[in-house]
């Protein structure tokens, strides 16, 4: 295998605001469905809310810093929609734009390229009081606040992302209800998901509207590789139905302007998709410039019954999930590289000619400063040695991977799980917010002079 990657490879590593921000109620930003639910007792792990977080509001150049001692080519993080547009309508908040504007500038002038994500889960409240996701509103609102981003940060940003993994958007925040907003209510949910996929598709509308066209215009889903158990026909259909509802759902909208028809099939008995209007799919399959891929592990399941209220509407009574094997993350999550290689293969066959991005990879391990203040986490960089070398296979078997974007940069906010999930490749001691990059943050420096992994 080759080593190296291509030349113009994009190095990167991504956050998400709500994660890293802080600064919750200062300068006009109104409370999201984060701020509600991890104040809701029961919901996120020690009652942890993202009140200061990272504190990265106040602390851009030191991580910028941080960012241009790894040698990042690009960074991708999302800005806080209600801080750019407190309340989700009207005018736009001038301080919430000057944030992003200085977080921007502070990039280009040390050299990063700065790629944004309109949407990583942070709805304004009151949109929520509105009806949230599953009323068609919701994505009207998106494409006005995309317009005003674009205008006012178009100048400085080249990438702009509409949506981070609306299959968690819709599907834990509004079907089992682990995620904020935390409705279960499985109607709901594919409602949800559908006007995520117009918020997407009116979004990409906006944004082209408002800027150059050299601009690229992305969106990025967690893509799930679910295997079947055995090769029975039961174990085969349990797998093509978690295909449907957690993949096919919003690839087909966007990639082919149609409904996965297995997928309506499945969901009858909860909806007719009503919801979905003439001239939908003609907006959502407006063509984009690249898919972000968010890639984990692997999931096996079988024919059977998931627990209930779940995340998976038209699947959860025939599929049940297994441990897959391997060893885990602190996560509980498989380490498996191959499935990152398996979707990257299965996209360059289905998505000719659209460029990919990996716009999220890592692992959460339980990191602690010794007491000479390094951080070694040799299980980190094993499993990011292990996906990147899946993501170079897969470019010399043909797909057309850009550029790569290590989640995270710090250890942040890991949503329901609070503050106690460590995925940064630099550690934050939370009480004083020093950060001391860790053997991963090192290792990758190498990597990206080196322009590939170390073979
Ligand atoms: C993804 C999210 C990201 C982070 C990682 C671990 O689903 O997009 O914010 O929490 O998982």
């Amino acid at each position: 295998m080759n080593a190296l990657f291509p030349a113009g490879f994009r190095w990167g590593s991504a956050t998400a605001a709500y994660q890293i921000e802080g600064a919750a109620a200062e300068d006009g930003r109104t409370p999201s469905i984060w701020d509600t639910f991890s104040r809701t007792p029961g919901k996120v792990r020690n009652g942890d809310t993202g009140d200061i977080a990272a504190d990265h509001y106040h602390r851009v150049r030191e991580d910028v810093a941080l960012m241009k001692s790894v040698g990042l080519t690009d960074y991708r993080f999302s800005l806080a929609w209600p801080r750019v547009q407190p309340t989700g309508r009207g005018p736009a908040g001038q301080k919430g734009l000057d944030f992003y504007r200085c977080l921007a500038d502070e990039l280009l002038e040390a050299g990063i390229r700065p790629v944004a994500t309109l949407y990583h889960w942070d709805l304004p409240q009151e949109l929520e009081d509105a009806g949230g996701w599953p009323e068609r509103a919701t994505a009207e609102r998106f494409a006005e606040y995309a317009g005003l981003a674009a205008e006012a940060l178009g100048d400085r940003i080249g990438t702009w992302t509409t949506l981070n993994e609306p299959w968690c958007a819709a599907f834990l925040g509004y079907g089992s209800g682990v995620h904020a907003p935390g409705r279960a209510d499985d109607q709901a949910a594919l409602r949800a998901a559908h006007h995520l996929n117009l918020a997407h598709g009116l979004a990409v509308r906006a944004l082209r509207d408002a800027l150059p066209t050299t601009v690229e215009v992305s969106l990025t889903l967690n893509l799930h590789v679910a295997r079947p158990l055995t090769d029975t026909p039961q174990d085969v259909d349990a797998a093509r139905r978690i295909d449907a509802v957690g993949n096919r759902i919003f690839l087909d909208p966007v990639f082919h302007g149609r409904l996965p028809a297995d997928l309506v099939a499945d969901t009858a008995h909860l909806t007719d998709w009503s919801f979905v209007r003439d001239g939908d799919l003609t907006a959502i399959s407006a063509p984009i410039d690249s898919l972000g891929v968010n890639y984990y592990s692997p999931a096996l399941v079988a024919a059977g019954r998931s627990e209930s209220p779940s995340a998976w509407p038209g699947a959860a009574d025939h599929v049940r999930f297994l441990p897959a094997p391997g060893p885990r993350t602190a996560m509980d999550w498989p380490v498996d590289a191959s499935g990152l290689h398996e979707l990257l293969l299965r996209l360059r066959d289905e998505l000719p000619g659209v460029p990919l991005l990996i716009t999220e990879n890592g692992a959460a391990y339980d990191d602690y400063a010794d007491p000479e203040g390094a951080v070694h986490d040799p299980e980190r960089v094993a499993y990011l040695d292990a996906h990147l070398a899946a993501v170079r296979r897969a470019i010399d078997d043909g797909a057309d991977v850009r550029g790569y974007f290590l989640w995270s940069l710090l250890d942040n906010f890991e949503w329901a799980y609070g503050y106690g999930k460590r995925f940064g490749i630099v550690h934050v001691d939370f009480a004083s917010q020093r950060r001391t990059p860790k053997d991963s943050a090192h290792w990758y420096a190498e990597v990206i002079a080196r322009g590939g992994l170390p073979r």
